[in-house]
């Protein structure tokens, strides 16, 4: 399937007799017939929807459809392209945490970075794409836990070298986040070159028509967390879920399940 086909068909496939047009379900709670089946899935044994806040049948099709323009493996829909941003942040990083980020990118993610971040004791250090690959290095620490940047920034429309970025980043066992609001996965596909992880303003392009604020983060999948030493909580046991290990129980999917099960259900 090529991008256009993509656009109109990933994601949502019609049952026989099914609708056509992709429905919305508009329902907060799904009904199950069991308690045994509720119980599942709190554990995370299986992964229909129950929730909407988790997971919602709607957004789970555009999600896919978003997932697949992009070439990742899964993909979260969240309230906002603010709200993409933090979770894909908060998924990886904490309190005594520090991030690299360019110092061109849209205004409400350098206010993120640069001041709300801070309060949350994750620490952020700014660089210019002028600076050589030493100079950006040296500023890599023990407890950086990505490099963050723009496809194209917003309102600069400064072009980000995101192949560049994710060697750097991946040399010091980090990933590479991309903000792709401004391209789209029509006009660039981050992980293509390189890049682990994209978030998007769905407010802009992906709407299209003015009228819905939304974001979502990409997975590519690609990131070996297990490998780099920097992500413990990516392989050690998460008591919220009677000691589950995120790379042991979904692999390629660590981070994306990671993002819903613990920072969409904890923060929304
Ligand atoms: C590149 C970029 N990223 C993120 C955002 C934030 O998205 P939202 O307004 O959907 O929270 C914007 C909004 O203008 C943006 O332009």
């Amino acid at each position: 399937m090529k991008d256009s086909t993509k656009c109109l068909h990933s994601g949502y496939k019609p049952e026989n007799a099914g609708p056509g047009a992709m429905p919305i379900y508009q329902s907060t709670t799904f009904r199950y017939e069991s308690t045994q089946a509720i119980a599942d899935l709190f554990d995370l044994k299986t992964d229909t929807p129950f929730y909407s806040r988790l997971g919602n049948p709607t957004c789970g099709f555009v999600e896919q459809k978003i997932a697949a323009l992009e070439g990742g493996v899964g993909a979260m829909l969240t309230s906002s392209g603010q709200a993409a941003t933090l979770t894909a942040i908060l998924t990886i990083a904490k309190a005594g945490d520090h991030i690299l980020c360019s110092s061109t990118v849209y205004g409400g993610t350098f206010n993120l970075m640069a001041v709300t971040f801070k309060r949350m004791g994750i620490d952020v250090t700014f660089f210019e794409q002028s600076e050589t690959d030493e100079q950006v290095e040296a500023k890599i620490k023990p407890n950086t836990k990505a490099i963050f940047g723009e496809t194209l920034a917003n309102p600069a429309l400064t072009i980000f070298d995101i192949e560049r970025f994710a060697n750097i980043a991946h040399k010091h066992e980090i990933p590479l986040i991309i903000d792709n609001t401004f391209a789209t996965p029509i006009l660039c596909k981050p992980f293509d070159f390189g890049a682990d992880i994209v978030v998007h303003s769905t407010t802009k392009y992906f709407d299209g028509h003015a009228v819905q604020v939304g974001g979502v983060v990409v997975d590519s999948g690609k990131f070996d967390w297990a490998k780099s030493s920097k992500f413990p909580e990516f392989v050690t046991p998460d008591e919220s879920y009677h000691g589950l290990v995120y790379t042991q129980t979904f692999g390629k999917l660590a981070f994306i399940v990671k993002a819903r099960v613990q920072i969409m259900r904890d923060l929304g």
